[in-house]
């Protein structure tokens, strides 16, 4: 039997070593109190607010400090927040993070390589989720170079994850090469050097296509800390997407999880449907750019409002809406719960030889 030592990233722990991944536009509002019961780190997403321009950023910040004060009964819990770094306001969301005494910040679509400057408090892990061995090097060097700081962990993104994806178009039509098997060995070789300089562990965590505990046990054996898993929890009754929009999770094929390219300037991974096809034919949408949300966005070239439409698609219309989804969406064939989720993934991890170091109920 192999022990699975609890996952920590700066103060934070998670007893299962796994991560409940931040999901936008609200997907996973909700997710937040039943993964951490479950034993996990949960990420709770940093877009809380679309509204007016008028004082936009000072409405998204009192909404994110409003969902940090409902996702936790105490700042002990382990709560992380997620912060694109395309977001026009993604300093002043972390800012605001900081200020509720959030541990950990996630941050995705996008390199932040200055990070460091905008949180001083050493206490809060700063984790870049990367997609390959390039984009780690360069955020390790540069936060070590300029700020003497590296990451509280490293959450490698492969090209199974759902959502805005860090690789190439060229990289995701090469499966065989680009895959987590052989990112996460590269990435760690990358970490050691700068593990040996702090003294410190910097954990790896591997994301995209962890469906079960066999997927778990695999990225484990290749020397990651624990996993980040995301899809699997929409089809959770906890999840607040709309029904439709969790029924076309359960009714994909793996045909139909497609690569479409998305305004914020990066490839993207969603269920096909009406506008998805729709995007093939390039012919742009009207675009009005209701909120000024991303700085990549260019409202002139656009073919759509992706804030507008992952919206539309989380209130249920599945036909206009985009429906982001992981690679593996199509093994998911049930509606079930958070705890559903833990519990099957701990007992294939038990199939395997792996046991919790602390008994998890
Ligand atoms: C519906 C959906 C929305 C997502 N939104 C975000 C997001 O806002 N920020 C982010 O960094 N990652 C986002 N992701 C990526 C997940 O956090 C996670 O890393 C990834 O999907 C893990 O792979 P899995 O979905 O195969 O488990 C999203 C994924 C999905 C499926
Ligand atoms: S058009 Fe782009 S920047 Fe404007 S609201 Fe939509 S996604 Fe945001």
């Amino acid at each position: 039997m192999e022990i699975i030592q609890p996952l920590r990233i700066g103060k934070l722990v998670a007893i299962n070593s796994i991560l409940q991944g931040a999901m936008g536009l609200y997907v996973s509002r909700k997710l937040q109190k039943p993964a951490m019961k479950e034993g996990c780190i949960s990420t709770a997403s940093g877009i809380c607010f679309l509204g007016q321009t008028r004082n936009f950023v000072e409405l998204a910040n009192e909404a994110l400090v409003k969902e940090i004060r409902d996702s936790r009964d105490s700042v002990d819990d382990p709560l992380a927040v997620n912060v694109m770094e395309v977001l026009g306001n993604a300093r002043e969301l972390v800012k605001t993070a900081v200020a509720e005494r959030v541990r950990m910040l996630v941050v995705g679509a996008g390199l932040w390589m200055d990070l460091p400057r905008h949180v001083e408090d050493t206490e809060v892990a700063l984790v870049p989720i990367v997609g390959n061995v390039r984009a780690t090097n360069l955020i390790l060097r540069n936060w070590d170079r300029k700020y003497g700081r590296v990451p509280g962990a490293v959450i490698v993104e492969g090209p199974l994850a759902g959502g805005h994806l860090g690789h190439s178009l060229a990289d995701l039509a090469d499966p065989e090469n680009v895959c987590l098997e052989r990112i996460i060995p590269a990435v760690l070789q990358v970490i050691e050097p700068y593990q040996q300089k702090y003294g410190i562990k910097i954990p790896v965590i591997a994301a995209g296509g962890i469906h079960d505990g066999h997927d778990m046990a695999r990225m484990l054996r290749l020397g990651a800390s624990g996993v980040q898993i995301a899809t699997s929890f929409v089809v959770c009754d906890e999840c607040t997407a709309h029904p439709n929009f969790k029924q076309m999770y359960l009714d994909c094929t793996e045909d139909d999880l497609v690569v479409i390219k998305s305004p914020v300037g990066m490839p993207a991974k969603a269920i096909v449907n009406p506008f998805v096809r729709g995007l093939a034919s390039n012919v742009a949408t009207r675009v009005v750019c209701p909120y000024h949300c991303l700085k990549s966005c260019k409202r002139e070239q656009a073919l759509y409002c992706i804030a507008e439409r992952l919206t539309m698609a989380y209130n249920g219309d599945v036909t206009n809406g985009l429906v982001f989804a992981g690679a593996k969406a199509h093994l998911l064939k049930k509606t079930t719960t958070v705890r559903g989720v833990i519990q099957g993934l701990l007992a294939d991890l038990k199939e395997e030889g792996f046991v919790p170091s602390v008994p998890l109920t």
